[in-house]
């Protein structure tokens, strides 16, 4: 089976060194790219800027801003079985990046920002993709609530939540521990767990699910 995942953040230039950007590592990401490849799928990693060496057997595109990665999402999605969004995309990025590296004034300083591509939001419109969709919801309230609200809203077959607001999971960590929100609006919660042996329970859980909705699948 073909995945295509994505992984890490991005990096919205203001000036020529510096940016806006979040605490994404890619690890959650990268390990579900290692175990989708140990469970022999057909593997392509869209990776935003992260300190990680690229998986074995997998394809790595690597990209820095948000218009960068949807830009690779689009040219890689068709003839995808499923696609799993696990990057922490900026949603806002500014306006204009200066050209010369801004200078310190006794002056307040405002940046006009803009929002970004929603790469999610493409996936089934835009993008026309009609394989097994998943995205993350990272969540500081209303955890829940919020997931199932992304997963109609972009036409998701699964939203994985996370509480971003616990310590020691989530964002830059080691472990992690997520809700699976499935398509009748059930909530599956699964234990707190290092990112490795979670990501293949992820992919066990998706990889028969993708294989039904595969346009290559006879049934
Ligand atoms: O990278 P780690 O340090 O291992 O941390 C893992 C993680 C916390 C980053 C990961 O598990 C996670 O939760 N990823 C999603 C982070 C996020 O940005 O969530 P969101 O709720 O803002 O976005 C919802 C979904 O839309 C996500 O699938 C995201 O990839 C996608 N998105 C968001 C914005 C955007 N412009 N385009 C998108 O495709």
């Amino acid at each position: 089976m073909k995945l295509l995942i994505t992984a890490g953040p991005t990096r919205e230039p203001l000036d020529p060194v510096r940016y806006l950007s979040n605490r994404s590592s890619g690890k959650m990401g990268y390990a579900l790219a290692e175990a989708a490849q140990a469970a022999g799928h057909e593997v392509t990693l869209i990776s935003g800027p992260v300190a990680l060496p690229a998986p074995a057997g997998v394809d790595r595109v690597c990209v820095e801003t948000a218009r960068e990665m949807f830009e690779a999402v689009r040219a890689h999605l068709a003839g995808q079985d499923a696609a799993i969004f696990a990057a922490a995309v900026a949603d806002y990025r500014p306006v204009a990046a200066a050209a010369q590296k801004l200078k310190k004034t006794a002056a307040a300083l405002t940046l006009q920002l803009e929002p970004t591509e929603d790469i999610l939001g493409a996936a089934r419109g835009l993008f026309g993709f009609r394989g097994y969709l998943v995205g993350f919801a990272a969540e500081t309230e209303r955890l829940l609530e919020h997931a199932h609200g992304k997963r109609v809203r972009k036409g998701c077959d699964l939203v994985i939540a996370n509480d971003v607001s616990q310590p020691g999971i989530g964002f830059d960590s080691a472990e992690n521990a997520v809700t699976l929100c499935l398509p009748d609006g059930q909530s599956l919660p699964l234990p707190r767990q290092s990112k490795a042996d979670l990501a293949r329970e992820l992919i066990a859980f998706i990889a028969p699910r993708a294989a039904l909705k595969s346009p290559s699948n006879p049934g």
